[in-house]
């Protein structure tokens, strides 16, 4: 069975509590699919909480990171032990025992991994890891924009973009305004460039949606290819 990558926004999983009623949905229209999943959750606000609480306490950015990523993998233990079937059960914490898990389970999950990258990246990396070849970004917006369409409501929404524009749009994105949250952070453009994997922008709770991007099928999100 062919592995499909989903990276799942904290801001859907966590959106100020645990949404249990979302994931199951999602998790019951993804069985119905024919697709094994790699699954990596983000950390949403828990995340900038605990990382803005770290810093505080005059962590280092290296520390604060490590403090957002204990809530990526909050949240996706959490999705387990929502899901709890067919799945790890304990949130994987590297790619090698992501790969392991992938061998005796039809969804593997873990959250963030090292300081200094997001889950996109993450998400990408796991994709890679498991010759994955169509990656899933779930989150509040429904596609890439030429802008952040909550600030300008003029922003073009794109249906479809090539690597090189995606990278483009990420790295100008970066450089236009310092903080500014892009829907796929730079490293990840670079990285479904390289291993030419395709990447579908959704909004998670559009699972009509979800289920035409998991089976490749025409949607009203953003296709990078
Ligand atoms: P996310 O990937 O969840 O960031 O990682 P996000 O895109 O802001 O959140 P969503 O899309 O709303 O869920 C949250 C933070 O965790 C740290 C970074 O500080 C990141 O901003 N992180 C995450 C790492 O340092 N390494 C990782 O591998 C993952």
């Amino acid at each position: 069975m062919l592995t499909v990558v989903i990276s799942l926004g904290g801001s859907l999983v966590n959106p100020g509590k645990p949404d249990q009623q979302y994931v199951s949905s999602l998790f019951r229209v993804l069985r119905t699919t024919k697709y094994n999943f790699g699954i990596v959750v983000g950390g949403g606000r828990l995340a900038r909480q605990w990382a803005d609480a770290a810093r505080k306490k005059g962590a280092s950015e290296f520390e604060a990171d490590e403090a957002a990523i204990e809530a990526t993998k909050k949240n996706a233990q959490f999705v387990i032990d929502t899901i709890k079937k067919d799945a790890n059960r304990v949130a994987c914490q590297t790619f090698e025992s992501a790969r392991k898990q992938a061998k005796t389970h039809r969804f593997v999950v873990m959250g963030g991994t090292i300081p200094g990258i997001t889950t996109d990246s993450d998400a990408v990396l796991l994709a890679e890891c498991l010759k994955s070849k169509r990656i899933i970004n779930l989150s509040n917006i429904d596609g890439v924009y030429s802008d952040n369409p909550v600030r300008n409501h003029n922003a073009k929404k794109y249906r479809r973009m090539s690597y090189a524009q995606m990278i483009d749009l990420a790295g100008k994105n970066d450089m236009r305004r310092a903080g500014t949250h892009f829907v796929f952070d730079f490293l990840a453009c670079k990285l479904i460039a390289r291993s030419r994997i395709e990447a579908h922008f959704i909004h998670g709770r559009n699972l009509l949606d979800v289920r035409k991007a998991v089976e490749g099928k025409p949607h009203g999100g953003t296709v990078v290819k």
